[in-house]
């Protein structure tokens, strides 16, 4: 066979690579060791990959075959692009086919957190459905509220078509500059904290400063406001955030993205009733699994054999 593949992961068995490569493919499951991803890519054609796998200078020094690296997801801040660039490797990674999914994820993660989903289920789980009250687990409604989105990309819009259909009175949002054409209002990042009642986080991490929410920013918002993160963890200072929702700065939170990914159970973010933490399931559903997979496969094969792939250098 022509070519070499490293897959990073036990599954799935990507049999179209294997017709036409000899492939590596980590046997155990979990996290592909470094040393072992070092040591298989030093004579690879390509590398199938997942977030977790740090496609960096150094590995691409090491690896001087090197044509394709395809993701298994739309977020490539584990691959160094400029590297990549510089030596004419492709890149592919796996948008699209994912928007739909994790925006009915970010709509879902939206209301379980302002209905206070989670805390009601266990309550009622637990023995505590004993009594009624007028305002017993009482949450926030979408209905006539404010629907702010930060970075509206293509999962920023699907949220807000979604959430649309929850009848809010305003969906407005910001990003660097407004869209064209957006039937959403935009508005200045202040007015976005100040106004929205559900705060809902889309932006590409990239395009943004690190912890970016932090403090300053959960003291604008609404006492009774709702964060919810869909992006990546690192936009949010998780101290601060734990601050906010402990003191009732702000009033609830939904998260489905942290750092450190997995969450150490001890993290004090899961002490409190106000904050659903999520595993990053955004994408997970198995047709858009399925997808996904089959576009990292396309990208890989199409990669090595000329053809046009789906990537952020294309
Ligand atoms: C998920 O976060 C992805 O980047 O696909
Ligand atoms: C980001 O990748 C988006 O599709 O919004």
């Amino acid at each position: 066979k022509q070519f070499k593949v490293v897959i990073t992961e036990k599954e799935p068995p990507y049999n179209k690579i294997k017709e036409i490569a000899e492939v590596y493919q980590n046997p155990n499951g979990g996290s592909l060791a470094r040393d072992i991803l070092l040591e298989q890519s030093k004579d690879a054609d390509a590398i199938l990959c997942l977030l977790r796998d740090k496609i960096d200078k150094e590995l691409l020094d090491n690896a001087p075959k090197l044509k394709v690296v395809s993701t298994l997801s739309v977020g490539y801040e584990h691959i160094d692009l400029d590297e990549c660039r510089k030596r004419g490797i492709r890149v592919g990674n796996t948008p699209d086919v994912l928007t739909a999914t994790t925006a009915e994820l970010g709509a879902t993660l939206t209301l379980t957190a302002a209905r206070r989903i989670v805390e009601a289920a266990d309550t009622a789980r637990n023995g505590g459905w004993n009594i009624w009250t007028p305002y017993w687990l009482c949450g926030r409604g979408i209905n006539g509220a404010t629907v702010g989105i930060y970075g509206l990309g293509r999962i920023g819009e699907g949220v807000a078509k979604r959430l649309k259909g929850f009848e809010p009175k305003r969906i407005i949002y910001t990003n660097r500059k407004p869209k064209e054409n957006s039937e959403y209002e935009f508005v200045q990042l202040d007015e976005l904290l100040k106004q929205s009642d559900f705060l809902i986080v889309t932006v590409n991490a990239a395009t943004i400063e690190q912890q970016f929410f932090n403090l300053e920013k959960f003291k604008k918002m609404k006492p009774t406001a709702v964060f919810v993160n869909i992006s990546r963890g690192c936009v949010v200072n998780q101290d601060d955030l734990y601050t906010a929702l402990k003191e009732g700065i702000i009033g609830a939170a939904g998260l489905d993205v942290t750092v450190p990914e997995p969450l150490p159970t001890d993290n004090p973010l899961f002490s409190l009733k106000n904050c659903v933490i999520l595993p990053h399931i955004g994408s997970a559903t198995m047709e858009t699994r399925d997808a996904m997979v089959n576009l990292s496969e396309d990208n890989l094969i199409n990669g090595l054999t000329g053809k046009p792939i789906i990537g952020p250098l294309e």
